[in-house]
């Protein structure tokens, strides 16, 4: 697996143990899993830091000489690889290409099978990840169809409904922001440094959530369709022109939090409510992280009596191995003669559109 959509250079070895469509119901049974080999991410966090949020151009420059180091020290070879899956979008074009061509590059050379992957849907199949010792082995038990899934990430806020391996309903979307857009743009105006999410996390922690009260944007709303850019100016108005002290940001940060967790956990109920046949609850992207959310899912999955996929924390963000995880269920698209004519989809979406909503 190689990824490089944003600003996270990475590459994952995955190894299929019997066959994955099939899970064990838990570790140690008769089944299948993906389990982890190799795993890194480079973060190029401390580049982008310095102007508040990701430059296109500078991330894509920035992967050009870490990918081939971190495949060289990585000591992978042919031997070890029988298919290469890079994702080939959605994200920043330039940035894509960076992976992209080395893929090809490694295709060509090492006479192996290429499939371009869903970024996305590489996100939803962290889910399918069962880690190693070094990465953490976890229940092997995985999501049954049809599933719903609420993919949160700093560029996408969807409700999918996913009714086998690789088909996806689109229920409901973003109008505006993704949720992980609102949480930096929201910590930015309260000083916190990018990416804003774990800083709001950690900041909410101290905080008094009844403090603001800010608003949960189209909770009303009869579709499945969320709105974020509201509640982040929302928090611009009650910051205003004041200096913050560290109560005032942690009681913004909670009371933030608490209403972007509550505008998710109201469209995912009506989803379950909406859509009575689903049979497993997953989460998916960087949001994923957040504890507020995860427990909140908890709940609700419990109330619905469904079983819930949380990506591992070691998998919630940007990496490869979730990349690997999709590719290998694509594997029957995959080809040899896919570096010739490869090419990134920077809006690349996922399942046909608000069929439902
Ligand atoms: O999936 P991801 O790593 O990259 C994209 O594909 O966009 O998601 C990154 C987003 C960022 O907006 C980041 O602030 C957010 O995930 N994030 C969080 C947390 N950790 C990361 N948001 C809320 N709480 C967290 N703990
Ligand atoms: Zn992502």
């Amino acid at each position: 697996g190689i990824e490089t959509s944003c600003d996270e250079s990475a590459i994952a070895l995955l190894e299929n143990q019997g066959d994955p469509r099939r899970p064990a119901p838990s570790a140690g049974q008769a089944g299948g899993w993906l389990s982890v080999k190799y795993n890194i991410v480079s973060s190029q966090i401390e580049i982008h830091k310095q102007y508040g949020g990701v430059v296109p151009e500078v991330a894509a420059r920035a992967h050009v000489p870490v990918l081939a180091g971190l495949i060289a020290d990585s000591g992978i070879g042919p031997d070890d690889v029988d298919l290469i899956a890079v994702t080939s979008g959605p994200g920043l074009i330039t940035a894509l290409r960076v992976g992209i061509d080395t893929a090809k590059t490694l295709s060509w050379a090492w006479g192996k099978p290429l499939i371009g992957v869903n970024h996305i849907e590489g996100h939803v199949y962290a889910n399918w990840i069962v880690g190693s010792a070094e990465w953490g082995v976890r229940s092997c038990a995985a999501p049954v169809f049809p599933a719903l899934c609420l993919v949160v990430s700093g560029g996408h806020t969807e409700l999918l409904l996913m009714t086998g391996h690789g088909q996806y309903q689109r229920l409901g979307e973003t109008l505006d922001d993704a949720v992980g857009e609102a949480f930096d743009k929201s910590a930015k105006l309260l000083g916190l440094p990018y990416p804003g999410g774990p800083e709001i996390s950690k900041a909410a922690q101290a905080g008094d959530a009844r403090r603001y009260k800010f608003p949960r944007p189209l909770s009303q709303d009869a579709t499945l369709n969320f709105s974020f850019s509201g509640l982040k100016t929302a928090v611009r108005v009650a910051v205003g022109d004041r200096t913050l002290n560290p109560q005032d940001v942690a009681d913004l940060a909670a009371s933030f939090q608490e209403a972007a967790v509550d505008s998710l956990m109201i469209k995912t109920k009506r989803a379950l409510n909406q859509n009575r046949e689903v049979q497993s609850l997953i989460l998916a992207g960087g949001v994923s992280a957040n504890q507020l959310l995860r427990a909140g899912l908890s709940e609700l999955a419990h109330e619905f009596g469904l079983p819930l996929f949380l990506p591992d924390l070691a998998f919630t963000g940007d990496n490869a191995a979730m990349i690997a995880a999709a590719g290998y269920f694509r594997r029957s698209e995959a080809s040899e003669k896919a570096w010739e004519s490869l090419a990134p989809e920077s809006n690349w979406q996922l399942g046909e559109g608000n069929k439902k909503s």
